[in-house]
């Protein structure tokens, strides 16, 4: 069974008695233990998604699982089990850099040393246990984003979702936390979903990329092994197949 399922999903939103779908009839799979990149065009749905994966918005139709339950109808099952980096560090400022690293924990009821001990060792991971006294405001933004992946890791979830975690950051900043993040994604073998507007990022990280269209919908679901990883002509291939469905998307009358 696929870790996780989406199967005709669609999300209806209503502005002042107007009916906006923001998804609609979305089709994908994640298995277990792959890294999925999904990448569209702003305003296409993609944090919406990731909200219905996080259980924080409920489906208007069709359904979502993972492992077979419904993030919004069993919100309590996936305590502990779904963390997420989001696009701004989402950091609460009166908080220490281990204090906000130990927060999920805390919410977890984790004992205080227990706490300490796991936010610790993820600091560590991401370079930053000389600043775990620093508050949020003495920090770069790129470090700020390394708390906040320290953070979704040190509760060990099953599945870790991304929403554009490196989008505002300069390219060189980006790259390096990319490789870094990659890599802990390898040693620890999590179920992720990584979301982007930015094609390349999608397929340097994504074993798989699902591109979606306006409202967000299935329109290409791409294998990205090794090999194509490698080849910079073969990418750029892909790159450019990826754009054209994105480009015909938006030129047709709905
Ligand atoms: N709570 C809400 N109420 C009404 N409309 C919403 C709500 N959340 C999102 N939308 C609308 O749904 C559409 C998709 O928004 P969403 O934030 O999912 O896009 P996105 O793909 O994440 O965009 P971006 O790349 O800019 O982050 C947008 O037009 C947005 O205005
Ligand atoms: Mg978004």
């Amino acid at each position: 069974m696929p870790k996780i399922e989406c199967h005709n999903l669609t999300k209806v939103f209503w502005i002042r008695n107007q009916s906006f779908e923001a998804i609609k009839d979305l089709n994908f799979e994640v298995d277990s233990g792959e890294l999925v990149a999904v990448v569209g065009k702003t305003g296409c749905g993609k944090s919406t998604t990731l909200n219905v994966l996080l259980g924080l918005e409920r489906p208007t139709h069709g359904r979502l699982a993972i492992d077979g339950k419904e993030p919004y109808k069993d919100f309590d099952f996936f305590r502990g089990k779904l963390s997420a980096v989001f696009q701004t560090d989402r950091l609460l400022p009166w908080r220490t850099v281990l204090q906000n690293a130990t927060y999920g924990l805390e919410i977890l009821h984790f004992p205080q040393q227990e706490r300490v001990k796991k936010a610790r060792y993820w600091l560590e991971k991401v370079g930053l246990t000389h600043f775990e006294n620093a508050y949020p405001h003495e920090l770069s933004g790129g470090m700020r984003q390394r708390v906040g992946i320290a953070r979704a890791f040190s509760i060990d979830p099953e599945v870790l979702l991304c929403d554009e975690a490196f989008g505002h950051l300069d390219e060189v900043t980006a790259r390096q936390l990319r490789d870094d993040f990659l890599n802990l994604i390898r040693e620890t073998k999590k179920t992720s979903v990584f979301i982007t507007h930015d094609i390349d990022e999608a397929l340097e990280l994504g074993e798989r990329v699902l591109v979606l269209g306006k409202p967000a919908r299935l329109l290409m679901n791409v294998q990205v092994p090794p090999a194509t990883k490698e080849n910079p002509t073969k990418q750029a291939e892909i790159k450019s197949r990826i754009i054209q469905a994105i480009e015909s998307d938006g030129t047709r009358k709905e």
